[in-house]
């Protein structure tokens, strides 16, 4: 059997980056994480008590990045919202030449198949595509990973803002509520993305984890959650055009939340195209052994 990629994670510091970091040291590739001067001292032991390789440096700097991609043979960037390192790091991939892969951070989505606002396609969904435009013209292999929405934000609150629970009396739908949305539990958007670093068949792909136990219209997701509860709902639906008044009126950083979840909760921007095979693949049917978390089993723990 051939050695396990060495993967090195940079953006520890974001929601999904620690998951990612533990994925990769439970699946026994060696990891790297590269962690800046201001980091919690108990992150860095937390990756020292799993084997994991702390690299100082700050993800800013280019000679940190450098030296950090040096040594590894596979590039995650979970660095979100951080466009500017996103960039840095393709600059700095192309001038270590030695990766055989990299994972861009795309914020969870797929930026070829959008209908977001012109408001996201500004400020996000531009930049994403001029990230793998660069990725694609420097000659970088790549896997894109679209993971869609993390259960921890979305599905623990029914999509319910401020929300840290499901709700039990009343519940706000974006649209008619039939639109199908995927919501994926942490830990296994990272072994999914960690199983896929060394697949030759995700080679140049984007990898899509949408396992059919975890895609729900929010009416169908309601409807499980109240018959775990045994209770009844009140469904207030917010029609598309009030939706998009919303978020004129919006400030930033909210408009955007409520652009993706327009997208997503009205439009059904996660699931209204078929996976191209020339392109894409998804993640449950490429690997059937993992057993994942599905939205049924993840509510219960409300219940
Ligand atoms: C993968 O894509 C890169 C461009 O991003 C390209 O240079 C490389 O030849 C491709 N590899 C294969 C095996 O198609």
């Amino acid at each position: 059997m051939a050695e396990k990629s060495k993967v090195l994670v940079i953006g520890v510091a974001t929601y999904i980056g620690k998951f990612m970091v533990e994925a990769s040291a439970r699946s026994g590739h060696p990891t790297f994480a590269l962690v800046g001067p201001s980091a919690p001292s108990d992150l860095v032991l937390s990756f020292e008590s799993l084997g994991v390789y702390v690299v100082q440096g700050d993800e800013n700097d280019l000679e940190a990045l450098l030296n950090a991609i040096k040594q590894v043979d596979v590039v995650i960037s979970t660095v979100g919202t951080a466009l500017q390192v996103q960039y840095k790091i393709v600059t700095a991939i192309k001038a270590a030449g030695n990766i055989k892969r990299f994972l861009p951070s795309e914020f969870g989505k797929d930026v070829d198949h959008g209908h977001a606002l012109e408001l996201e396609k500004n400020l996000y969904a531009a930049f994403y595509a001029m990230i793998r435009h660069l990725v694609e013209a420097e000659g970088i292999p790549y896997t894109y990973v679209a993971f869609n929405f993390f259960a921890g934000r979305y599905l623990s609150s029914l999509a319910q803002p401020e929300a840290t629970v499901p709700p039990r009396d009343k519940v706000v739908i974006l649209g008619d509520g039939n639109a199908k949305v995927v919501f994926n539990k942490e830990d296994d958007i990272c072994t999914y993305t960690i199983k896929a670093v060394d697949d030759p068949r995700t080679l140049n792909k984007t990898l899509y984890i949408r396992p059919p136990a975890n895609t729900y219209s929010m009416n169908d997701l309601v409807s499980l959650w109240e018959g775990k509860i045994g209770k009844t709902l009140e469904r207030i639906y917010i029609p598309e055009e009030q939706v998009l008044k919303d978020i004129e009126e919006a400030e930033f950083p909210n408009n955007m939340l409520m652009t993706i979840s327009h997208a997503v909760f009205v439009r059904g921007d996660q699931t209204n195209f078929e996976i191209e095979p020339s392109s894409g693949v998804e993640a449950s049917e490429l690997y059937p052994d993992v057993k994942y978390t599905t939205v049924d089993e993840y509510l219960d723990q409300f219940v």
